[in-house]
């Protein structure tokens, strides 16, 4: 079967692709934990476009090709004429020309799209306000290593916590996304102002249908907790968004954070997760956020490493022109007599 060649959004993969790639970022974790990650990618680069701040997207896709054997850039805004002084097409040819794949961060999703209509090289989306796929990858391989006792992951109950809202509301949406692509049950709950849109809801039910999960949208807070096995919440205020922030804040606190009152309404093997960056006393107390048993954020974080190890091997690896050693070295030498009686 041909693999699919960009990753934009998780819903567009099936459950056998998700579980082969689940299964990569778990051969190159054990690989990393040995001190011997292969050099799958060696001599690939990167173009990493950056539009918006990252820390962890940024420092795990940069290392993971370094790990792997490759190169990244980083590009930031100004750097490039990505986008303002140069055609999106144009620079999608450009770069495609020049390296073995183009990761992108954009506020606007249509801006991946595009870039991606354009590419010949594989595409990461690293997160649009639409959707965020390498970090709803991560969460669920992370998951799918604290499984609660007796369940597989089929068997779970997500509950995200928080907005949903169609034009902020990221993690909502991608959390959305990996359930339906695993067939999931999953519970969104957030305040009725802030609530998933029906174009959302449609979308995730009408791959659900396929896969076997189930969507509940939802206020109400104990009722969507009460059977949890991972609760999921976000930022309240993104980028962007600040004159909202005190609108924001009164129609989410005290009900929706995230604190051990919440967390003690779930099941005792429920746990947190949180894509960070957090505001810490916000939408996450200190208390979940740093809680030795009920937290997995810290394992969550560290796992964007691992994750993109996989996701670039698994779709880079693929399309790799791979060395042919007896060549190289026939055309070193050819070149070096050719160089050595020019000069
Ligand atoms: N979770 C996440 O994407 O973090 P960064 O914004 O730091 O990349």
């Amino acid at each position: 079967m041909i693999k699919p060649k960009h990753l934009l959004d998780t819903i567009d993969l099936s459950r056998e692709e998700m579980l082969e790639l689940f299964e990569t970022i778990r051969m190159l974790k054990k690989a990393d934990a040995q001190g011997a990650v292969p050099q799958l990618l060696k001599g690939a680069t990167l173009a990493m476009i950056f539009e918006e701040p990252s820390t962890r997207t940024r420092v795990s896709f940069e290392t993971a090709m370094t790990d792997l054997g490759g190169h990244a850039l980083y590009l930031k805004p100004g750097e490039i004429h990505f986008g303002s002084h140069e055609a999106i097409q144009d620079t999608a040819r450009i770069l495609s020309s020049m390296c073995d794949g183009i990761m992108l961060r954009s506020k606007e999703h249509e801006t991946v799209l595009k870039l991606a209509g354009h590419a010949s090289v594989p595409v990461f989306n690293a997160m649009t306000y639409y959707n965020h796929p390498t970090q709803g990858i991560c969460d669920f391989f992370t998951m799918s290593e604290h499984l609660p006792a007796g369940k597989k992951l089929e068997d779970l109950h997500v509950v995200f916590v928080g907005d949903s809202r169609q034009d902020t509301g990221i993690m909502s949406k991608e959390t959305g996304h990996m359930c339906a692509t695993l067939g999931l049950r999953y519970t969104v709950c957030s305040p009725t102002r802030y609530s998933m849109s029906e174009q959302e809801q449609a979308k995730i039910r009408e791959k659900m249908v396929q896969t076997g999960g189930t969507l509940v949208v939802t206020d109400d807070v104990d009722a969507a907790v009460c059977d949890a096995d991972f609760i999921v919440p976000d930022v309240w205020t993104y980028y962007g968004y600040e004159s909202e922030e005190a609108d924001r804040m009164a129609a989410f606190m005290p009900k929706y954070q995230l604190n051990m009152d919440m967390l003690n309404r779930a099941p005792t093997h429920c746990k947190a997760l949180h894509c960070l960056p957090a505001n810490r006393e916000v939408e996450i107390t200190s208390e979940v956020l740093d809680h030795p048993t009920r937290s997995l954020v810290f394992q969550e974080a560290e796992n964007r490493l691992h994750t993109q190890r996989g996701l670039l091997a698994w779709y880079l690896y693929p399309r790799m022109k791979q060395a042919n050693e007896s060549l190289r070295q026939y055309n070193e030498g050819h070149m070096r007599a050719f160089l050595d009686a020019v000069l």
